[in-house]
């Protein structure tokens, strides 16, 4: 996950690869309470590791359900129903998909059991209403004390132990704000229903209803059926229980696969499709019937049981017109598919966007808006005309996970985007622009880089890593290619001077970085890569005209989106003479003989300073004076000495430089 202050996207052009959806965060949060109040012990694979089933994990674990992390799945030991724990504070994040259901069951368990719990969120959370489950509930017997703005959390549930529930009447519930409601009835009334037949009447149109699907077929599993009389009338028989079914599997979330079947219909040309794992055209999520709408625009979709293979087909995308009632969170990246249509796209049936993480009708006019699109905003509905000129865009998200996943897709428009707060995807899918980078491709002229060199000792190895980390670009520390080249020089006893073999080992180096480890032909080298001898050898391999000119490709082919810091010698002036932004980094040798000595002496290897000194004096000077790449500041560059600046003082410095140099607003 990305967590940083934003993340640049360089303009998008292609797209394909595979990749695997994250579990559902609908059935993981539903299957999570019910396999935490059902009897008997529940296996849950493939559940959704986000902040939004972490919070439910955390109040099951605070109501006395036992978790168990085992190496396939996660084992839960429900509480049968009957109440562990008497007095809690829940804590709920933005999450109504643990915040309505919740509080329903611990309001009824509550009254009948006694227990008194206190279930909060952030302040997003806290303006999300909860009055319409409120309401149904009170007339029951429960009681729910209002701790904020009466119809938002906080609330307090509580009752005494052998209270009763007023449940011979039917329970009516408001449908047309949130399913989420109802959902959270059908999930909580079944703890009260050993006695008699509950029911409950939806009033209003009842939105959502693929939701209550899956509600309804989740309640299946776990032993309940739930008796369905069109949408308004819903009867849990007499004796319902829960009871775990054994194993469950969570589908990959079929929201989440709306941004990678528009990644297909937007940028998935002649070559290979998007191929998504995860849900098929077999989902129980309703939001699977996205891909009906994305036909409609002009994807061409095909789907298997539990795969997705999406192709751009028309082109421009058509523009649609639709009542997106059944499909309110993909409905999103719809409005973003619109930048790419021929015409004016209209999407009604979506009041429930006010009220979800973020007021998303008013947000997604704002962001759209920012790149150059026309957009009308109703109070149900939004039309979206493409952009006649695209924009750089500095996208706000709202700590709306879905925000910051469907505006990526505005990256396909020629322009650069700046997606801020990049982490709220957390929510639902905390990998997403790692699986965005890895189909998405750019125009390797349009990613940017930065490049840094320097002389050894220098600290252009640290800075650059830093500067990496902050901006999420990848990183190339050209020098382990040179390191690398002489390591497997020596295995292969290619003498120093033999430049055809040596530039034969440098264009077949099998190379691999793997977070902070290399490995070289499979063998961990990390540390062997950092030692002084290897350096004084990559320092004369790298002087071979054919050394370099055989690392010069795999060099490029690290200027991948969303961007690239490259550190090295001549990384500015040879390699990415295009790079926008160039550092020269120098220190004193004295200063930077002591930092070689402290690093030496952090690894318990001693030297002596004046030997540092002198190596390193000689290193410059080869560096400095071969014919090749020599190293020299390149046309441009900021120099940057850094003899008395600490480490956060220059990323700062390079980062300000950086900032200078973006396009965005
Ligand atoms: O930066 P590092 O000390 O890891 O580099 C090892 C050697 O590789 C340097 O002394 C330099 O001679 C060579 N090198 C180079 N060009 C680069 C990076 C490193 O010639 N871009």
């Amino acid at each position: 996950m990305y967590s940083i202050p934003h993340l640049d996207l360089p303009p998008l052009r292609g797209a394909s690869g595979r990749v695997q959806l994250p579990g559902s965060k609908s059935i993981s949060n539903r299957v999570l309470l019910l396999a935490g109040l059902a009897s008997g012990t529940t296996r849950v694979h493939g559940l959704l590791a986000s902040d939004d089933t972490r919070v439910m994990l955390d109040a099951l674990r605070t109501l006395g359900a036992r978790l168990q992390p085992t190496e396939r799945a996660l084992e839960i030991s429900g509480l049968g129903g009957t109440l562990a724990v008497h007095e809690a504070r829940l804590f709920l994040g933005n999450a109504g998909t643990a915040m309505r259901p919740l509080a329903a069951a611990l309001a009824v368990l509550a009254a009948t059991q006694g227990g008194r719990y206190e279930l909060s969120g952030v302040p997003r959370m806290h303006e999300r209403p909860i009055g319409d489950l409120v309401d149904a509930l009170r007339p029951l017997g429960c009681t729910i004390e209002d701790l904020g703005v009466p119809g938002y959390p906080p609330l307090r549930v509580s009752g005494q132990p052998g209270g009763q529930l007023a449940t011979a009447q039917p329970i009516r519930v408001r449908g047309d704000v949130s399913s989420q409601f109802l959902t959270a009835l059908l999930m909580a009334l079944p703890l009260v229903s050993a006695d008699r037949d509950v029911v409950i009447e939806v009033q209003g149109e009842l939105i959502s209803k693929p939701y209550i699907e899956i509600t309804l077929n989740l309640l299946a599993r776990f032993g309940v059926h739930v008796v369905r009389d069109g949408w308004s009338r819903f009867t849990i028989p007499r004796g319902s229980a829960y009871a775990s079914p054994g194993d469950v599997h969570v589908e990959g979330d079929a929201s989440s696969a709306s941004y990678f079947v528009a990644l297909g219909a937007i940028a998935a040309g002649a070559g290979a499709p998007v191929h998504i794992d995860g849900v098929g055209g077999d989902s129980i999520q309703g939001d699977i019937r996205f891909v009906d709408a994305a036909r409609q625009m002009g994807a061409a979709v095909k789907s298997g049981p539990n795969w997705i293979e999406v192709r751009r087909g028309r082109w421009p995308l058509d523009p649609i017109s639709i009542d997106a009632v059944h499909i309110p969170d993909a409905a999103m990246t719809l409005a973003v598919m619109a930048l790419y249509a021929r015409g004016t796209s209209r999407i009604s049936g979506i009041a429930s966007w006010r009220v979800k993480e973020t007021d998303r009708i008013a947000a997604m006019a704002a962001e759209l808006r920012k790149v150059g699109a026309s957009v009308v905003e109703g109070d149900d509905y939004i039309e979206v005309a493409p952009p006649t000129h695209w924009q750089p865009a500095a996208i706000e998200t709202y700590d709306d996970h879905r925000m910051a996943m469907c505006l990526s897709l505005a990256a396909f428009g020629g322009q650069p985007l700046r997606i801020l707060d990049p982490q709220c995807v957390g929510k639902t899918f905390p990998d997403y622009f790692e699986a965005l980078f890895g189909l998405a491709t750019a125009d390797p002229a349009a990613v940017p880089v930065i490049t840094i060199d320097g002389p050894t000792a220098s600290g252009k190895g640290t800075l650059a890593a830093a500067v990496a980390k902050r901006l999420g670009y990848t990183l190339l520390d050209s020098g382990a290619l040179y390191r690398a080249t002489a390591l497997a020089a020596r295995r292969d006893d290619i003498p120093t001077d033999d430049a055809v073999r040596l530039a034969a080992v440098a264009s077949m180096l099998e190379l691999r970085f793997d977070g902070e480890r290399v490995f070289l032909r499979g063998d961990d080298v990390t540390d062997e890569l950092r030692l002084e001898t290897t350096g004084a050898l990559a320092s004369q391999v790298s002087s071979v005209p054919a050394v370099r000119e055989a690392l010069h490709a795999l060099q490029l082919s690290f200027r991948r989106a969303p961007g690239l810091v490259a550190d090295g010698r001549d990384m500015g002036t040879v390699v990415f003479p295009d790079a926008p932004l160039k550092v020269f980094l120098t220190a004193g040798a004295a200063e930077r003989a002591e930092r070689r000595h402290r690093q030496l002496l952090d690894r318990g290897i001693d030297a002596r300073i004046v030997d540092l000194r002198a190596e390193i004096e000689a290193r410059d000077e080869r560096d400095r004076t071969r014919p090749v790449a020599p190293l020299r500041p390149a046309e441009g560059a900021q120099l940057l000495d850094n003899s008395l600046l600490s480490i956060d003082e220059s990323v700062d410095r390079v980062l300000g430089w950086w900032e200078q140099r973006r396009p965005f607003p």
